[in-house]
C-alpha cells in the first residue's frame, strides 16, 4: 500500500485549488431553511442556547461531529449482519478484531459513548485526593473527574492560547510543567495523565508523536498511567502525517499505533472516531482490563455489548478500519481549512492553524464589545444562527463550570465552533457559511450580550436558558431584512 499522502486538493484549470469531495451522495435528507422571523422565535423558545433548538428550525447543523458524521455504504451493510445476543455475539468479536488491527490493543470494553468510558475510568481511579494532569480538558472528562472528588490541571505551552499561530502542534503537553506538577503533587495523587488527541476546546489542535514520547518518558519515570482520549485520533494522526517530518511517509495505521502503543489505556467516543454510535476502552494490560471490566455490567451492559445496539457494534468495527483511509479522514480537515482560510481573507478572526472537527471563530475578538460576563461566544452562536440558520456551538465560558464558591471561571478562549462532520456538507454550503459569517462580521457591533435565566449546576451549557441583555436580536433581524430583502 502506498503511504504517500493523498492531497485532497484538486487543481482546477483556472488555477484554483479546492477540497474536492471524494465520495458520492446516495442517501439524502431534506433540510429546512426557515425565514429569519421563525429563527428568532426558535431562539426565544430555546433560551438562546443552540443545544435547545430543534432541527426543523436548523439549516446547516454544525453543532457537533458527534454521531453526525456520514456513515459509509460498508458500515450500513455491516449493520444488517448484526448478531443480536446478550452475551458472546459474533459482532463483538468482529469489533474486538478491528480494535486489535487498528488500535493495536488486545483487550476491549464497549461502553455506550465516550463519557461512559470517562465515568468508568474516574470511578475506578479518581478520589478526593486526585489530580489529573492533561493537555486540555473536555467538558465531560472534567465533569466525571470532579464528580468523583478529583481535580484537573491543564498543562499546555503558552503557544496553545495564541489565536493566530503557525504552530503545528498546539495540543502538545507542556513537558516541563508536567514534571514539575508531579513533583509538587506527589505521584501517589496522580491516578493518570490524560492526553486528548486534537484538544477539542482550544480549536481541535493536535499533539505530536514526539510529545507523546516525552509524556511517556515522564510517566515511566514516575510510574504513572497514561490515558489517551482517542475520540479524534484519526484526524490527529492525519495531521501528524502532514506536519511531523518523521511520519510523512508512514501509514495511518503506523501513526495511530505509535500513539496507542504509548498509552496504558485508550478510550474513545465512537460517535466521533468511527462515525457510528458507542464508545470503548482498550488496553494491552490484563490487570487494568480486569480492574475496569467489573464496572461495565454495572453501568453499561454485558461486556460484549456495553449498552450499544449490536448494529452499531458492527458499524464501529467497519468505521475503525475506515479511519485508516486518508481520503476519508482528510475530508473534514480539508473542508475546515477551506472555511478557515476563506474566512480569514475576509478579516474574520479564526483560530489558526485550522484544526480538526470544526472551524473555530474567535468570539473574543469578533465581539470585542461584549464582556466575558455576558458570554460573547454564546451571543455569537445565537446571532449566527439567527442570521443564517447555521447552528454552531458555544465553546467558551458557558461551557465552563462555576468554581466551588459559585464564581464564574471564565474560559481561556471564547469560541464559536462550527463543526464539519465527515462527508456531510457540500462546498456550496460551506460557501454559504462563509458568506453569512462575513455579513455578521461587518455588522458585529449590533450583537449584544446574554444572561442566564435558568442555570443548572452540572454541564450548564446543555440545558441552560439565557436571554439577550437588550433588543439586539430584533435589530439584527431588521438589518438582515434591509440588506437581504426577502431572501431566506
Ligand atoms: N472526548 C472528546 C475529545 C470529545 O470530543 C467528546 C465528545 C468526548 C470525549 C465524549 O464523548 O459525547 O461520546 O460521550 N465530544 C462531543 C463534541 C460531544 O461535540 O465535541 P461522548
Amino acid at each position: 500500500m502506498s503511504t504517500k499522502s493523498p492531497k485532497p486538493l484538486v487543481k482546477f484549470y483556472s488555477g484554483e485549488e479546492l477540497p474536492l469531495e471524494l465520495h458520492k451522495v446516495r442517501i439524502v435528507q431534506k433540510l429546512h431553511l426557515v425565514p429569519i422571523e421563525r429563527r428568532l422565535e426558535a431562539l426565544y423558545e430555546g433560551g438562546f442556547n443552540t443545544f435547545q433548538l430543534r432541527t426543523t428550525d436548523v439549516f446547516l447543523d454544525m453543532l457537533t461531529d458527534s454521531g453526525t458524521n456520514a456513515m459509509s455504504d460498508n458500515q450500513l451493510s455491516a449493520m444488517m449482519q448484526a448478531d443480536d445476543a446478550y452475551a458472546g455475539s459474533q459482532s463483538f468479536y468482529r469489533l474486538l478484531k478491528a480494535v486489535e488491527d487498528v488500535l493495536g490493543a488486545k483487550y476491549f470494553l464497549p461502553v455506550h459513548q465516550g463519557r461512559a468510558a470517562e465515568n468508568i475510568l474516574s470511578t475506578a481511579y479518581v478520589n478526593k485526593t486526585s489530580l489529573v494532569p492533561m493537555n486540555y480538558h473536555f467538558t465531560t472528562a472534567m465533569a466525571h473527574i470532579t464528580q468523583n472528588g478529583g481535580r484537573i490541571v491543564e498543562l499546555l505551552y503558552p503557544e496553545a492560547y495564541v489565536i493566530n499561530s503557525s504552530h503545528p502542534f498546539k495540543g502538545n503537553m507542556n513537558i516541563e510543567a508536567l514534571e514539575e506538577c508531579i513533583q509538587r503533587t506527589g505521584r501517589e495523587h496522580i491516578p493518570f495523565i490524560r492526553m486528548e488527541a486534537s484538544t477539542n476546546l482550544i480549536g481541535g489542535q493536535p499533539f505530536s508523536v514526539q510529545n507523546m514520547r516525552d509524556v511517556r518518558a515522564i510517566a515511566d519515570k514516575y510510574k504513572i498511567r497514561v490515558v489517551l482520549d482517542a475520540s479524534l485520533l484519526g484526524e490527529n494522526a492525519y495531521l501528524v502525517k502532514q506536519r511531523e517530518k518523521e511520519f510523512m511517509n508512514k501509514s495511518m495505521q503506523e501513526i495511530i499505533q505509535t500513539f496507542t502503543g504509548m498509552a496504558d489505556i485508550v478510550y474513545f467516543s465512537a460517535r466521533k472516531i468511527t462515525s457510528s454510535r458507542g464508545g470503548g476502552i482498550c488496553m494491552n494490560n490484563e490487570a487494568i482490563y480486569k480492574e475496569l471490566e467489573a464496572l461495565v455490567p454495572l453501568y453499561e451492559g454485558f461486556t460484549t455489548y456495553g449498552g450499544i445496539s449490536i448494529r452499531e457494534i458492527e458499524a464501529m468495527a467497519v468505521g475503525l478500519y475506515e479511519t485508516l483511509d486518508e481520503t476519508m479522514i482528510c475530508q473534514s480537515p480539508s473542508f475546515i481549512k477551506y472555511l478557515v482560510d476563506e474566512s480569514m481573507k475576509k478579516g474574520i478572526p479564526m483560530i489558526t492553524p485550522a484544526g480538526v472537527l470544526g472551524a473555530h471563530v474567535d468570539a473574543m475578538s469578533f465581539c470585542k464589545h461584549i464582556p466575558q460576563a455576558e458570554y460573547p461566544a454564546g451571543a455569537l452562536a445565537a446571532a449566527f444562527f439567527l442570521i443564517s440558520g447555521v447552528r454552531g456551538m458555544e465553546r467558551g465560558s458557558i461551557s465552563n463550570q462555576r468554581d466551588e464558591e459559585g464564581n464564574e471561571t471564565y474560559a481561556d478562549m471564547e469560541l464559536l465552533r462550527l463543526a464539519v462532520p465527515r462527508r456531510v456538507f457540500t462546498l456550496s454550503q460551506i460557501k454559504y457559511v462563509i458568506d453569512r459569517l462575513s455579513w455578521l462580521f461587518d455588522n458585529r457591533e449590533m450583537i449584544g450580550g446574554l444572561k442566564f435565566t435558568y442555570e443548572p449546576t452540572v454541564l450548564r451549557f446543555f440545558m441552560g436558558k439565557l436571554t439577550p441583555t437588550s433588543d439586539w436580536a430584533q435589530k439584527l433581524m431588521a438589518k438582515f431584512r434591509q440588506d437581504f430583502g426577502d431572501s431566506l
